[in-house]
């Protein structure tokens, strides 16, 4: 696995590329891949809003897009990339494929590969599955969510929607508040800002904070509260996360009601905080997380985060575009 992470030129004359082969999570990105990412994204945005949202970067590329759990953002954002770089997108599902019969990741992977694909584009309910299917294929792999452990795409369109209104990370105070336990938007987002060198606040009930954080990230100073108001206090950008009913299994809120009333953002907090962003990486539980004046307030960027996912998608599949031709 290659550890080092500083951004290297192709050869003489090439752009910047990424040290990575694959994008499995923003644990091991640098701080330059990731800032390189961004600005990629930033520059391939302008495309979407051309008269013609199409450019002929990555014709001729196959990527598959294997689907094993719900998703509506991931799921059309990464086609809508691929698309709109002239890849060839094939979509995959679960439901009604041969997995339903008993076929294993690795079979099904395997023979998706022998109809001659460049990259893989994976959401598993399974932390590690996309690891695991870096050793079974050539393909470069992409890992659009694996269970609780990173959704490192949603981390960066994350990353770039804030500094759309942020000049800088450093010193910037984001709250994370909600079910950070299970969530691997929390992770990837903890990882990202770390790096970029803003502060996070991770806010929720008791029984949805990860235990031993501290050996999560052993280095980092990353504040951890039980309080909304407390985690509100100086924030400059408010992330609220889905309560994931799925994956809880069990009953870790007493109830939505109660959970909304303390843990969930209202208008009055936006009274409070003038400056505040409020974000959420869809799909919103209206009423709990947030209430429903405040997803559709001015300041919510919840539909920009969406927008930004087509942009960083685009970037991160033509950064990567030059392992699946064996460049580089
Ligand atoms: N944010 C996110 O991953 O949404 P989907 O589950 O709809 O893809």
């Amino acid at each position: 696995m290659i550890t080092e992470t500083k951004v290297v030129p192709a050869n003489d004359t090439a752009e910047p590329m990424l040290q990575h082969r694959h994008l499995l999570g923003l644990s091991t990105y640098s701080r330059e891949e990731i800032e390189l990412i961004l600005e990629t994204a930033r520059q391939f945005r302008e495309v979407l809003y051309r008269p013609i949202r199409q450019v002929p970067t990555l014709r001729g590329v196959t990527i598959v897009n294997l689907f094993f759990e719900p998703s509506t953002r991931t799921r059309i954002s990464f086609e809508l990339a691929e698309k709109r770089l002239s890849a060839s997108p094939i979509n995959f599902s679960s439901s009604g494929s041969s997995v339903s019969k008993g076929e294993t990741l690795k079979d099904t992977a395997q023979n998706v590969e022998a109809m001659q694909i460049d990259m893989v584009v994976i959401r598993h309910p399974s932390p590690g599955a996309p690891h695991f299917l870096t050793q079974c294929v050539d393909a470069v792999v992409i890992n659009a969510g694996d269970g609780a452990h990173e959704h490192p795409t949603q981390g960066l369109l994350d990353l770039l929607t804030i500094s759309d209104r942020f000049e800088s990370f450093q010193g910037l105070n984001i709250s994370i508040i909600g079910d950070i336990k299970h969530s691997r938007v929390a992770r990837s987002n903890i990882h990202g800002l770390t790096k970029l060198g803003a502060n996070v606040t991770l806010c929720g009930p008791k029984t949805l904070l990860p235990v031993e954080l501290d050996k999560f990230l052993p280095d980092s100073t990353i504040r951890i509260t039980s309080s909304l108001n407390e985690a509100l206090e100086g924030s400059d950008v408010a992330m609220a996360l889905r309560i994931q009913m799925e994956r809880q299994g069990k009953n870790l809120v007493p109830s939505l009601r109660e959970y909304h009333e303390q843990f969930g953002i209202k208008v009055q907090h936006l009274e409070q905080h003038k400056d505040l962003v409020i974000m959420h990486p869809g799909p919103v539980n209206r009423g709990v997380e947030l209430a429903s004046d405040v997803v559709d307030h001015e300041r919510a960027v919840i539909l920009n985060q969406v927008t930004n996912g087509v942009a960083v998608r685009m970037a991160v599949l033509f950064l990567l575009s030059g392992a699946a031709k064996g460049e580089g």
